[in-house]
């Protein structure tokens, strides 16, 4: 059935026992104090990596070139790189990770992991659960993402679908590792655009009256968003009254005229119900708050950029002009209106201030870069971010592009709908399953066949997404995301549900059999496997350090090759390492699991 296996002990957060950090980060622990005792004269941070090639060794440690290069001249200095590598291995602590080192080339030191150290890590994973393997450092830690955050009113497209997708994984990531994490949907509800939306429900509430309908608000009012935006901006651009008559209504909004807060609320909770369609299909968690809650701040914001210096006058407009970029950045109209970026000032403020943030993420499309140096370098003369503060980082992305490469519409030259992409993905997923049944000959359960699409098709879109550096454009491909071989989410759903499969088929509890069985690491394939296995906590210190989704994806997808390849050479069902091997395939299943769960794709058990 499909139902999950019972799964390692979940518990939430490492237990100071259990937390160990990663191979590499323990690794550079090592070389480091090496380092201090070899070289005392010389500070230099451990260069741990791992190695290309496994036949070199597992890690190598690259300090000794470039301490070679700032010990000459000193007194004693070493002769040559070498001689520098040698010293840094003969001050390597005792220690049960390193079972053999090797020198190579000009000073590179090679280490091999110890195996019983490598089973032990894997059987002690099992055993207490994957909390403890998850990076060090961010519990704790208040962590903003401000992600997704369409506009009111507006369509909702493919660029703010990414948005969505990386920023639900970074959360994920952070709040795998304990940190504190506020997610944030800064969504566009303030604006001029509201004066014109008003006017025209206004209007068209009295065309149905004069037409004997019902004088009251009523819910086709605000049915079709896109359709009331797109008819109130034709009358916006085309008729003169109306234009003046959509301006008044803006200032009556801003002024807080209840009649007009009313009309712009009903618009505002419409949309909401269409976001949250979207974000309960993609199973995404969303905290929202629009640039509107920022509008009682925007006036303090820019007396205080006044004051300071930080903003002048210039052609009528408030500005702040910032060294390395050509245009200033605009605070306020010369109508004393408020811009995108008075917002965004408001934003960092409050979320330094209020928030506590230690880190605040902004996940938006690459086009956005220079409005997000510009608010940050501005906040920064502001005193509002200051070095030992709260850091700020702009996650930008590319475009994605439909089959001919050019920006992604319909064929009507629309912007593409989610809702009808996320129902085509789901649609195609299911007709396979289906198919699948059929030829085994088995009966279909619409129930599960319908979880069972939403999981491959949500997660085919989602996992197409994530696998490209987020700052590549990339082409929207359904022939291609749902191919069953190659990188993509339904291979992957597949690989594992054949790994369940073959641990479900056992018949043994693995969780009693972890606990007395040592991993037995002979075959260089089950060594292989299990290092690799061993890197996950690194694939996720390097997600975080490049806020890049993609290094996830990318060891899951080695990880499957991995046990693939594991899988051809050793026999596990009926072969003597069976138990171990057992525990090898359960290791696996759990940390793919682990990665569908940060990537936000639900696994599946059976094919
Ligand atoms: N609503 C904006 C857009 O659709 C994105 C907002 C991003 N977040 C922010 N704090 N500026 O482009």
């Amino acid at each position: 059935s499909a139902a999950p296996p019972s799964g390692p002990p979940t518990v939430t957060m490492a237990s100071e026992k259990t937390a160990c950090g990663s191979v590499r980060g323990e690794l550079s622990d090592l070389f480091r104090t090496a380092l201090t005792l070899s070289f005392p004269s010389v500070a230099a941070d451990p260069v741990v990596a791992a190695c290309n090639n496994a036949k070199n060794g597992d890690y190598q440690c690259n300090n000794a070139m470039a301490l070679f290069g700032k010990l000459k001249g000193t007194p004693n200095a070493p002769k040559a790189p070498r001689d520098v590598a040698t010293a840094i291995v003969g001050a390597l602590p005792t220690n049960d990770l390193v079972a053999e080192t090797s020198l190579a080339g000009p000073g590179f030191i090679n280490v091999r992991l110890s195996r019983d150290f490598v089973s032990k890590r894997l059987s002690g994973m099992l055993v207490n659960g994957l909390a403890g393997w998850a990076p060090t450092g961010y519990a704790g830690k208040k962590v903003i993402i401000d992600f997704s955050s369409p506009n009111v009113a507006k369509e909702m497209h493919v660029g703010h679908l990414r948005s969505t997708i990386i920023g639900d994984t970074l959360c994920r990531i952070f709040e795998y590792c304990g940190s504190d994490v506020l997610r944030l949907n800064h969504v566009g509800d303030w604006g001029t655009q509201f004066g014109m939306l008003i006017e025209h429900m206004a209007d068209a509430r009295q065309a149905r009256v004069a037409a004997g309908g019902e004088d009251k608000d009523m819910d086709e009012d605000v049915s079709d968003l896109q359709e009331l935006y797109r008819a109130a901006k034709k009358r916006f651009d085309e008729e003169e009254e109306f234009k003046a008559r959509a301006r008044e209504a803006v200032t009556r909004l801003q002024g807080g005229d209840a009649g007009s807060l009313a009309a712009w609320e009903r618009i505002c909770a419409a949309s909401r119900r269409e976001f949250e369609a979207i974000y309960s299909r993609l199973g995404v968690k969303l905290q929202e708050r629009g640039e509107s809650f920022y509008n009682p701040m925007l006036k303090g914001v820019v007396e205080e950029l006044k004051e300071r210096g930080v903003a002048t006058m210039d052609q009528g407009a408030l500005c702040v002009f910032l060294d390395g970029h050509s245009v200033p950045l605009i605070v306020q109209k010369g109508d004393g209106g408020f811009l995108y970026a008075t917002t965004d000032l408001a934003a960092i403020k409050h979320r330094v201030n209020e928030e506590k943030a230690d880190w605040i993420i902004y996940v938006t499309d690459v086009g956005q870069s220079q409005h997000f140096d510009q608010v940050f370098a501005t906040a920064k003369k502001a005193g509002w971010l200051v070095d030992e503060g709260a850091k700020v980082s702009h996650v930008g992305f590319g475009l994605v592009l439909g089959e001919d490469g050019k920006r992604f519409r319909t064929r009507s030259g629309d912007l593409v709908r989610l809702a009808e992409l996320l129902d085509e993905a789901k649609n195609r997923c299911a007709a396979t399953i289906r198919e699948r049944r059929a030829e085994a000959g088995e009966e279909v359960d619409e129930a599960e066949v319908e979880d069972a699409a939403c999981a491959m098709g949500y997660g085919a879109v989602k996992y197409a997404d994530l696998k490209n550096h987020r700052t590549t454009n990339y082409k929207f491909s359904f022939d291609e995301m749902l191919n069953l071989k190659g990188n993509t989410a339904v291979y992957l759903l597949y690989a594992h549900a054949r790994i369940a499969g073959i641990v479900r088929k056992a018949e043994k509890d693995v969780y009693a059999l972890a606990a007395d069985t040592p991993i037995s690491l002979d075959h260089p394939k089950e060594l292989e496997l299990a290092i690799h296995l061993c890197k996950f906590p690194e694939a996720l210190e390097d997600a975080i350090e490049e806020l890049g989704p993609n290094r996830v994806t990318d060891y899951l997808y080695d990880l499957s090759e991995k046990f693939n390849s594991f899988y051809v050479d050793c026999k596990v069902l009926g072969s003597e390492q069976e138990a171990s091997r057992l525990l090898l395939c359960e290791a696996t299943a759990v940390v793919m699991r682990k990665c569908f769960e940060l990537l936000g794709i639900k696994p599946l058990y059976r094919i």
